[in-house]
């Protein structure tokens, strides 16, 4: 039998995609297990990659990203976070190419790298592509939240670490780092030669404060610590189908990045990439509606499940996922495939995040009202 190598063959395949695939497309089937909006991306934006269209550009780019659209994000940055220039940015095709375009300029076979799980699969995948060891810190599950042992998580960043990769807010728990814990992190990082990969994909989805900005360590690092940040257009933009993404790194960096670019994709799409101007310099009330929206979700939610017998819920921080543990249920896998089946509901398997999420299913909460609430009916007969 022919086959691929070691590294590649051991991986895990995505179980969410296990239980949605056989699925797919059967309008019966209430689905709240993928992590995108039920809402499609706005018209403005997809009048911008339409015009580009209309307009004949459909050529290749620039390794990094048109230099608009650079300039475009530095200016987005510059006001959300920090003051921050065209050549520390870099465009990729979606998030998830992000995380591996970073995985691949700094990670080696063997290197040793810390995550905080449970944790989306991708994130914990990547970096075995590459031969790395993941070691995982779990998050403590409470009815108040879910909750970082910091001085567990500092004890496994041991000297020697290439890297950490940190997702806040969390998918699947919304759990979110604080200002405190991300100083401690960096400066024992700075210690030690650590890089940090900050997955920042839900950081305009926050519920902990009026801005709905969640803390990120670019407003604390500074332009050459060894800090990454990974982000993306799809969740902030209703984007998910357009597969743009970015990556803020030193600036030192960017000629090695662009050729890792050159030799993946080569560029990110014009008119996607023009879509994403509309998305940074108009985008605002999207994202303020689509928080608004998240928000109000969340709060019905959590409280529907809440008053659902076996079901254990902690409001979630940021993201847009209540992820749930449910008394009883030993295989999480199994248990959505069932819901599927007999019920028409769609969740994702808590195992699909890493054993640490077994006994938990997790539930996309950006969809309308009346969708949730005939959600809940299902998993409410399900259960009883
Ligand atoms: C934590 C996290 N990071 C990054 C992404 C990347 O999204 P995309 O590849 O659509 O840009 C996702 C998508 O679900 C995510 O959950």
């Amino acid at each position: 039998m022919l086959t691929a190598r070691p590294p590649v063959r051991a991986l895990t395949a995505s179980k969410i995609r296990e239980v949605a695939d056989a699925n797919l497309g059967d309008p019966n089937v209430m689905a709240f297990w993928a992590g995108e909006s039920d809402e499609p991306t706005p018209d403005f934006i997809r009048q911008a990659g339409i015009a580009s269209l209309a307009a004949g550009e459909t050529f290749y780019s620039q390794n990094l990203g048109i230099p608009e659209l650079r300039a475009a994000l530095a200016a987005y940055l510059t006001r959300v976070r920090r003051p921050t220039r065209p050549d520390q940015v870099a465009l990729t095709s979606a998030g998830v190419s992000a995380l591996m375009l970073a995985s691949q300029l700094l990670i080696e076979a063997g290197d040793r790298v810390v995550e905080v799980v449970p944790l989306w699969p991708n994130l914990q995948e990547i970096p075995k592509i590459l031969g790395a060891r993941v070691v995982t810190v779990p998050l403590e599950f409470s009815r108040e939240g879910w909750r970082l042992d910091l001085e567990r998580l500092l004890d496994a960043l041991t000297p020697g670490t290439r890297a950490l990769y940190l997702n806040s807010p969390n998918n699947p728990t919304g759990w979110t780092v604080t200002r405190e814990a991300q100083r401690a992190i960096l400066a024992h990082c700075r210690r030690h030669g650590i890089w940090i990969f900050a997955d920042d994909a839900y950081e305009r989805l926050y519920f902990g404060n009026d801005s709905g900005v969640a803390p990120s360590f670019l407003d604390i690092a500074g332009d050459d610590d060894r800090v990454l940040s990974a982000n993306t257009f799809s969740k902030s933009w209703l984007m998910t189908g357009w597969r743009l993404g970015w990556l803020v790194v030193p600036a030192s960096l960017a000629p090695d990045l662009a050729k890792l670019i050159e030799y993946n994709t080569s560029c990110a799409p014009v008119f996607v990439q023009r879509a994403g101007i509309a998305a940074l310099e108009q985008g605002e009330p999207v994202i303020a509606h689509t928080l608004a929206r998240l928000r109000a979700a969340r709060h019905y939610l959590v409280k529907q499940l809440a008053g659902i017998p076996r079901v254990e819920i902690a409001p979630p921080a940021g993201a847009m996922y209540a992820f749930m543990r449910i008394a009883g249920m030993r295989d999480s896998l199994d248990f959505c495939k069932r819901l599927v089946r007999e019920h028409r509901l769609g969740l994702a398997p808590g195992a699909a995040f890493g054993p640490e999420g077994e006994g938990y299913v997790r539930w996309c909460f950006a969809a309308s009202e009346e969708r949730l609430a005939e959600g809940v009916a299902r998993l409410r007969k399900a259960l009883a």
